[in-house]
């Protein structure tokens, strides 16, 4: 369902519902390129709220060269910029930690909310979010793109069917290289208080697509944790001597692989070079230095709700980038493997021309040969998931039988996660979901229970619509 469908107001089925922005950085371009674009018949941009004036009044710029004017307004006017456009809907797209203060202020007063992903990075947040969307009546949505990537989707119906049958265990890896993984020491990700760490910022998209595939939520975690490669010794043991506090003026600029040039790409430069003069955020800070407190190695062991065991593991500085995950069921294993960039440039940078993604969908029923189904194309940024997302949150959609469309409980239930396991690697103990979560309601499990089992020693391929165009393998994937 659409926010459009929700929507409480009467004269919103016939009028673009109104629309504003907090935080005017790299991702509020998404939303705001949607909206003054493809979907600018869907919602009408008024407003952008971000404490920098140097990044809102680009935002402005760019709106204004499509032909719409949105008024800019400080961090301390958010409350104004909603009066004085009449916005109906905030989308967020601050740091994690300003998360729960701008949704809770909307919610207040009486607007509908999307936020980015994580819906927030503490368990006190998570509580205070829920309870303002309920007394508010209005709606939140997280946008959980992950869920909308054509693999992904198609993994969630091949659970769905029924085809492996109940899963018993998960097991999902993921590597971020050294281009992608490193930018989260290097911008205000590297401070726990800020992002929540990776197992926050990053996993809540990794948690909340195994709750939603599984149609589940976590029990109790236990997670180990720490940071091995973005460290003063690993700059030390690659020769990197005279480190700056930042890539800019550098003497190791040259010989650092892992570093970031600001001025070379013109959209890195004029949202954050040009506005460091501004608030003095530097975009660029060495990974190497001693002052980030978050892991870059993190491994969770996780029991959810309805019996399934998972394992989940998740490094930010590998060779290559991808994941793996792997379902196994009382009928069968469902694995999904993605190489979204299998090697970099010898220089550190990414390869030229840049390296296509490619995903491997194998379900293997038991007593069976494997097959590789056919994935549908996607296109655009995130496997194809920002696309088909904007279409769901401003177009006008049916019923989607997937369940994509993610609430507040899905934002914490995934949040709350990763929280846990940084409560585990702090005290070395298990840590239950329950004690964190107090009364925040679970998802509604969309597309469970799953489907009729196989029968064990029968299996019928005609029975599986997505099977139609597999291809039988002599080998397993794995
Ligand atoms: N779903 C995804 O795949 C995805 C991808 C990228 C980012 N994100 C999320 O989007 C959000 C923004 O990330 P980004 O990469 O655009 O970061 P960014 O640093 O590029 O932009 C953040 C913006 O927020 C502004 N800001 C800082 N403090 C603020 C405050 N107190 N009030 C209002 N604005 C404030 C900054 O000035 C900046 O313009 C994060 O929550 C991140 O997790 C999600």
């Amino acid at each position: 369902m659409s926010l459009s469908e929700v929507s409480t107001s009467d004269d919103l089925a016939t009028t673009r519902p109104r629309y504003a922005i907090v935080g005017a950085g790299a991702r509020s371009y998404l939303y705001l390129r949607a909206l003054t674009g493809e979907h600018a018949g869907d919602g009408e941009l008024v407003g952008v709220c971000d404490p920098n004036p140097g990044r809102r009044e680009r935002a402005a710029r760019v709106a204004a060269r499509a032909g719409v004017t949105i008024a800019g307004f400080g961090s301390e006017d958010f409350g104004r910029m909603l009066r004085e456009t009449g916005a109906e809907r905030v989308i967020v797209t601050t740091p994690d930690f300003t998360h729960a203060d701008y949704i809770v202020a909307a919610l207040e007063a009486g607007v509908d909310v999307v936020t980015e992903k994580p819906l927030t990075i503490d368990a006190e947040s998570c509580r205070r979010i829920v309870a303002a969307r309920r007394a508010s009546g209005r709606q939140v949505r997280v946008a959980f793109n992950y869920r909308y990537a054509p693999p992904r989707t198609l993994v969630k119906q091949v659970l769905m069917s029924g085809i492996i049958g109940p899963v018993t265990a998960v097991d999902f890896e993921w590597r971020l290289d050294t281009h992608h993984g490193a930018d989260y020491f290097r911008r205000w990700h590297r401070n726990r208080a800020n992002s929540g760490g990776l197992l926050v910022h990053k996993a809540t998209h990794h948690f909340d697509l195994i709750n939603w595939w599984l149609g589940s939520t976590a029990q109790t975690v236990r997670a180990r944790g720490r940071r091995a490669f973005y460290r003063p010794e690993t700059a030390d043991a690659l020769g990197l001597a005279n480190r700056g506090e930042r890539c800019t003026g550098c003497a190791a600029f040259g010989d650092c692989k892992v570093k970031l040039d600001l001025t070379a790409s013109r959209s890195l430069t004029a949202l954050y070079a040009d506005n460091e003069c501004h608030d003095g955020y530097f975009r660029d800070r060495c990974v190497f230095s001693a002052d980030i407190d978050i892991a870059d190695t993190m491994q969770a062991q996780i029991a959810y709700e309805n019996g399934i065991v998972a394992n989940y593991l998740l490094t930010a500085y590998d060779a290559a980038e991808g994941y793996r995950v792997v379902f196994h069921g009382e009928r069968g294993v469902l694995t999904l493997e993605t190489v979204e960039r299998p090697y970099l440039a010898e220089d550190g940078g990414l390869p030229s021309p840049p390296l296509q993604e490619t995903s491997r969908v194998v379900v293997q029923p038991l007593f069976g040969k494997p097959y590789e189904l056919a994935i549908p194309f996607g296109e655009g940024a995130h496997g194809g998931g920002d696309r088909v997302m904007l279409e769901q949150l401003f177009g006008a959609v049916g019923d989607d039988p997937f369940g994509r469309a993610a609430d507040e409980r899905s934002g914490a239930w995934s949040a709350l996660v990763g929280i846990a396991a940084n409560a585990s690697i702090a005290s070395g103990a298990e840590v239950s979901l329950a004690d964190l979560a107090g009364d925040i309601p679970r998802p509604e499990a969309a597309g469970a229970p799953f489907g009729p089992a196989p029968a064990w020693r029968s299996f019928d391929l005609s029975a599986y619509p997505f099977l139609a165009d597999a291809t039988a393998l002599e080998a397993p994937a794995r």
